[in-house]
């Protein structure tokens, strides 16, 4: 289901540095230890003021996302505001591209219009790596989310919001519950988890929504809520993916949320001090209901605030000059 990129665009520069973020792989251990870090550096809790500086002072970001989004796009401009850039929001939708305007046609046009940074969400999964491998030396480029591949900053905020709850990823057995198999934020949490040292990974979904044998390696399979939930540290729910299913996917959502929903009861499968996640937006009454959403294991707003916070980490580590 998850068609990478055919080429993948190089990430680091030459000294190892972070020049573009398009996907956790590949990624060291290291340099994702590194950004959890600043990120939780710029973290602060909700009563107190948003962390800022002036690192990208002088520098411009451009936002281009052609798929709907809340969080990622506010937070990516909040996170570029609040380090001292510029930013630029391009509605896809309202722009050149409706008339016909290829991608690397519009990138040109930001360049010479002096962008460093380009955020971009896509339908398609090649588009951030294809933008990367054609932009000037200068300019980096930042997965926003791509098709049902990859969500880099989303895996970044996954680990950072287990770490400040559990204090380590190390060992933890993790529940990833849903729509797996359309999820790009399922496949970059995996990757950030496996790269952390999770005990277990478990994926639980009805057959149609379990990803293909080959993806996700090291995870085990779980067709029921009962023995996937068992015993586990975090539980991750997914939204359904309505836009990138077929009608037949699923039953109805009343038959999918008994079967599948994440409720009180059976949230007492997991251990008593579970967390419960989820990317949102969220169905409520579909995959989750919302004395489970809005009840005392919920971290869903932390992982909010964190997405702030990983932003900032990722354009600050890509962008500040180093001369
Ligand atoms: N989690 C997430 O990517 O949310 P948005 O689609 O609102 O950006």
């Amino acid at each position: 289901m998850s068609k990478p990129p055919a080429e993948r665009t190089e990430q680091l520069r030459a000294d190892g540095s972070l020049r573009h973020l398009l996907t956790l792989d590949g990624l060291s251990r290291g340099m994702v230890e590194s950004l959890l870090e600043r990120a939780a550096h710029f973290s602060r809790p909700f009563n107190e003021p948003a962390a800022r500086s002036t690192a990208l002072r002088g520098t411009t970001v451009a936002i281009m996302f052609a798929e709907p989004s809340t969080r990622t796009r506010v937070s990516f401009e909040l996170a570029a505001l609040r380090l001292g850039a510029d930013v630029v929001n391009i509605e896809v939708q309202l722009s050149s591209r409706r008339k016909g305007e290829s991608v690397l046609d519009t990138v040109a046009t930001l360049e010479a219009m002096h962008v460093d940074g380009l955020v971009l969400r896509d339908a398609e999964a090649d588009v951030p790596d294809l933008v990367a491998a054609h932009v000037a030396d200068h300019v980096s480029v930042f997965s926003g989310g791509a098709g049902s591949y990859s969500h880099p900053t989303q895996g970044l905020l996954d680990a950072l919001t287990v770490l400040q709850h559990k204090g380590r990823v190390e060992g933890l057995r993790v529940a990833i519950v849903g729509d797996v198999r359309h999820s790009r934020v399922a496949r970059s949490a995996w990757r950030a988890f496996s790269l952390l040292g999770a005990g277990e990974i478990r994926l639980l979904a009805p057959t149609a929504l379990m990803p293909d044998t080959h993806d996700f390696a090291g995870c085990t399979r779980h067709d029921s809520l009962a023995t996937g939930l068992t015993d586990c540290d975090v539980i991750m729910a997914l939204r359904i993916q309505k836009e990138r299913m077929t009608e037949a996917d699923i039953p109805s959502e009343r038959e999918y949320f008994a079967q599948w929903g994440l409720t009180i009861d059976r949230l007492k499968y997991a251990r008593e001090n579970a967390i419960v996640m989820h990317p949102q937006p969220m169905n409520r009454g579909v995959e989750i209901d919302s004395a489970v959403a809005d009840g005392p294991q919920s971290v869903i707003r932390d992982q909010v605030r964190h997405g702030v916070a990983v932003r900032m980490a990722v354009l600050e580590q890509a962008l500040v000059r180093q001369s």
